[in-house]
This record gives C-alpha cells, sequence and structure tokens, in this order.
C-alpha cells in the first residue's frame, strides 16, 4: 500500500456508519471541543447503509450533510459499491472512517479510498474478524479482549492494524456488557487516532503503519 497523499488542514472526514453511531459521536465531540484546526480533521458527511438509524440523526443534528445507499436498491452489489463510492467521493474526503459500517465494500470503492479508509473492529485482530467479534471472544473464552483500528484492504477485517485497545473480560460479562467496555476503549482510540493521522500524516509498508 503507497503512502497517503498529503492531507489539506483539516483533513475531511467522510464517516459511514450502520448503527447508534457513538463512534461518530465521539469524532464530532473531539472536533467541537478542540476546534477543526487544533483537532486536525473535521466530519464533512455522514453516510450510511440504511435509513432511520440514530448515527444519521447524530449527523443531521450536527448540521451535517448525510447520505444513504442501500444494497437493495441497486441491481447488483458491484452496482451499489461504486454508487457508493460516488456519494463518498462527492465530499473529497482524506480520510473515510468506517464506524460501526456493517458492510463489506468492493473493488470500486477500494480503488479509490484504499490507503485511507480505515475501520474500527470491537476484537484484537487477527482474532475475531467479521460481524460478530464481541460473541465470538466471549464464546471463545478469552481473558482480554479490545479493539483494532485498521486500513481496510479486500478481506474482511484483515487490513493493517492502526492501533488497538485491550479490555479484560469480566467473570460476570455477557455481549452487552463487554460491548460497552469496548465501545468506551474504541470511542477514545478513534478520535486519538483520527487526529493524529490527519495532523501528522502516515505511511503503509507491507504491513506496518508508521505515524511519525
Ligand atoms: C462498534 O463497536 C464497532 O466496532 C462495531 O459496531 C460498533 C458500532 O457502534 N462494528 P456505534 O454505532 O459507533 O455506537
Amino acid at each position: 500500500m503507497a503512502a497517503a497523499p498529503e492531507p489539506a488542514s483539516p483533513a475531511r472526514l467522510v464517516v459511514l456508519v450502520s448503527g447508534s453511531g457513538t463512534n461518530l459521536q465521539a469524532l464530532l465531540d473531539a472536533v467541537a471541543e478542540h476546534g477543526a484546526a487544533a483537532y486536525g480533521a473535521e466530519v464533512v458527511a455522514v453516510g450510511a447503509d440504511r435509513p432511520d438509524i440514530e448515527g444519521l440523526r447524530r449527523a443531521e443534528r450536527a448540521g451535517l450533510p448525510t447520505f444513504v445507499e442501500r444494497v437493495r436498491d441497486h441491481p447488483t452489489r458491484a452496482a451499489w459499491d461504486a454508487a457508493l463510492a460516488e456519494a463518498v467521493a462527492a465530499h473529497r474526503p482524506d480520510l473515510v472512517v468506517s464506524a460501526g459500517f456493517m458492510k463489506i465494500v468492493g473493488a470500486d470503492f477500494l480503488a479509490r479510498f484504499g490507503g485511507r479508509f480505515i475501520n474500527t473492529h470491537p476484537a484484537l485482530l487477527p482474532s475475531f474478524p467479521g460481524a460478530h467479534a464481541v460473541g465470538d471472544a466471549l464464546a471463545h473464552g478469552v481473558k482480554v479482549t479490545g479493539c483494532t483500528i485498521h486500513f481496510v484492504d479486500a478481506g474482511i477485517d484483515s487490513g493493517p492494524i492502526i492501533a488497538q485497545g485491550v479490555v479484560e473480560l469480566r467473570e460476570d460479562d455477557d455481549e452487552s456488557s463487554l460491548h460497552e467496555r469496548i465501545k468506551d476503549v474504541e470511542r477514545r482510540l478513534l478520535v486519538e487516532v483520527v487526529g493524529r493521522l490527519a495532523r501528522d500524516g502516515y505511511t503503509v509498508k507491507g504491513r506496518k503503519v508508521s505515524i511519525p
């Protein structure tokens, strides 16, 4: 994967969501608290793969443009992927953030945004990729889990790792209690990582991500 292009200042973020959008909210709060110039980035639009979700309502409350691309509204998965890429590109992002976006993007999207498309995942990759990471880790009986922020490649949660946060299991954890503790760590890590990528730039050599 090549070095990322020089970001504009502040970096333009398009955030993709599918659910409650608390990771999106953490980014919005960081920009509001520090100011876009000091934080190094601003959210310019929020996209989703489904309507009527709290993630989109958070964006609307923040006065941001939103867009929805549902797979079922397109004749093929590839057509959906191309439409999603177009909708994102319209907002000229420097970085695209998948924050609880529950879809795997395809070749068109990666051709345009590969190397500047990051995802947050609620497990310590490469353990427990996929949509059921928290339950899978719990069922496996792990003693520690956490979250991973990584660049997206053509695989499932398999791209170069940028940062990870650790969460210890408790005896009485269920999937919901564990996921909430992971999300606490995840939100802070996402805010920190996006700010650092935007302010300091980064290189990706093979699997190794470096932020100067
Ligand atoms: C996060 O834990 C993310 O890693 C996972 O879904 C959750 C999204 O939470 N894929 P939210 O929508 O940001 O509240």
